[in-house]
């Protein structure tokens, strides 16, 4: 069974570069950066998960851009999920890829994925986190991708579900980001379209069509009030809880007001892209096209993706590789809904996954940080704080990175990654 998409697939020895081509009428030949395969993410993502011995209670979020250690957070905190997340990631390139696992296997990252999932499982109960659950549910979801019967996994999913649904109001049409001193305002912010995804599981696992309802109203209203007309996007609206007017549209990550925060962007494009694999409905596409289209032509001619796409270029403003590998699994979602088409929209779908591979390139060739404990470097995790958090690793990039890397595997996975090694 192998995909129409792909075609000869060849792996150099060692290296792991691989060409990838096209059969689909028009020639295509592209090469992704060896890195994408180095044995340095075994032995990198190996040392990190013997960090904390016992159950986690504390999680990387991010690395010094002086030393590049990474540091710890508690449990309960928006980023714990992507550790074990990655871990199940490895878990599955280990089956798509073995050549590249230096002897580990599947079995192993299972075993360590759940392991450090363990340590997140008190926060069905009690989590602080807010809207950010469906991050937290990243490790559950995928668990229930190799074993729907674990009911551990399954009361977290429908435990974060609710807890997200919990915090719907119907006159604002969405769910609310953060919390507030005042309640009549109601902010959202546009990292909330990765949340939307928990809605989804829980809904197909349960029959409760409420979930999904919810998931399409909080779309809905992010079209019409984040995302500008030349697919753009606002990082935060605030909404009037009371009328549901909208009373502000501005930003917090980002530098101004009126600029497009890239990380916000990418979030989007991936969360239009997988609201309409959900759902099949045009304007999600559309959307998703229309806000990779943006991303797409604002990035500068070095290719490397900046903290904001109209952050002034005098001081040198700061990179965001972690954008940039959420933009490039944006893009192959994306480039996923193309090929779904009837007929299949083959020449977007290609379109897609070539500036994926461009950025995933670009980024990988810059910021690949061989003495980090990060994979990556350069990411800005938050530019206008104070001190300002920015050119470090993030937990987040890296999985991003290592999914990017299985999403292009699996594009010629079942007829040549075993087949034709070198
Ligand atoms: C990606 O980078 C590698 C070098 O690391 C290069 O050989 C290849 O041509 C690049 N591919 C694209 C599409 O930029
Ligand atoms: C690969 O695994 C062997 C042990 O099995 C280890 O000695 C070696 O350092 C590993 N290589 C890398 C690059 O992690
Ligand atoms: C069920 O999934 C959780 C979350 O990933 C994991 O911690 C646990 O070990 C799993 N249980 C079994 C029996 O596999
Ligand atoms: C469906 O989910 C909503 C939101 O969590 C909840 O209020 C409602 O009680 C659920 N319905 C059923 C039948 O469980
Ligand atoms: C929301 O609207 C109500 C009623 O008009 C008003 O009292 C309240 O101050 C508004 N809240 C905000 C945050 O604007
Ligand atoms: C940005 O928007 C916020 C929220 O509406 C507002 O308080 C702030 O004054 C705005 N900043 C500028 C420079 O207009
Ligand atoms: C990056 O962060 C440092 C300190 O954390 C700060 O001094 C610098 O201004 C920031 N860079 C930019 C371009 O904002
Ligand atoms: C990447 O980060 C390093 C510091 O770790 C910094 O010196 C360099 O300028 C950054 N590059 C870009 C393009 O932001
Ligand atoms: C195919 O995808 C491209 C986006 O790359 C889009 O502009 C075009 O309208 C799509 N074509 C069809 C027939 O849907």
């Amino acid at each position: 069974m192998c995909p129409r998409l792909l075609l000869p697939f060849l792996f150099a020895a060692l290296s792991f570069t691989f060409t990838l081509s096209l059969a689909t009428g028009h020639p295509y030949h592209s090469r992704l950066s060896p890195e994408f395969f180095s044995p340095l993410i075994v032995q990198k993502l190996l040392a990190t998960s013997q960090h904390t011995p016992g159950v986690s209670t504390s999680y990387p979020q991010y690395t010094t851009r002086d030393t590049g250690a990474w540091k710890y957070f508690p449990a309960d905190t928006w980023t714990s999920g992507f550790l074990p997340a990655t871990f199940y990631a490895l878990a599955e390139r280990a089956t798509i890829c073995p050549p590249s696992m230096n002897g580990t296997t599947a079995a192993q990252w299972l075993e360590i994925g759940r392991s450090s999932a363990t340590g997140e499982i008190p926060l069905e109960l009690h989590t602080g986190v807010g809207h950010d659950v469906g991050f937290l549910s990243f490790p559950f979801v995928d668990e229930l991708t190799i074993n729907p019967l674990n009911d551990t996994a399954l009361h977290a999913v429908e435990t974060f579900a609710d807890a997200l649904a919990a915090r719907f109001n119907s006159v604002v049409g969405c769910t609310r980001s953060w919390d507030t001193a005042d309640p009549t305002d109601f902010p959202v912010i546009i990292d909330n379209m990765m949340n939307l995804e928990v809605l989804f599981v829980a809904a197909h696992l349960t029959g409760n069509d409420t979930l999904r309802q919810i998931a399409v109203s909080h779309a809905d209203k992010t079209i019409a009030n984040h995302v500008r007309a030349d697919g753009s996007s606002f990082h935060v609206v605030d909404y009037n809880t009371t009328t549901g007017a909208v009373i502000a549209q501005h930003t917090v990550q980002g530098y101004s007001n009126s600029s497009t925060w890239s990380r916000g962007q990418a979030w989007g494009i991936y969360g239009f892209a997988n609201m309409y694999r959900r759902t099949q409905l045009d304007r999600y596409l559309d959307t998703a096209r229309r806000m990779a289209g943006y991303f797409l032509n604002n990035i500068p001619e070095d290719g490397i993706i900046p903290w904001d796409f109209n952050a002034p270029l005098v001081p040198p403003r700061p990179a965001d590789s972690s954008a940039a590998m959420i933009a490039a699994n944006g893009l192959l979602l994306l480039a996923q809904q193309e090929q779904t088409l009837t007929p299949a929209n083959w020449s977007g779908a290609w379109n897609y996954i070539n500036a994926a591979i461009k950025i995933l390139n670009d980024t990988t060739n810059a910021f690949w940080a061989p003495t980090w404990q990060s994979l990556l470097s350069n990411a800005t995790v938050n530019n206008p704080a104070s001190p300002p958090n920015n050119l470090t690793g993030t937990v987040y990039g890296d999985y991003y990175f290592i999914k990017a890397g299985n999403e292009i595997a699996k594009l010629s996975v079942d007829c040549i990654c075993t087949a034709s090694e070198a």
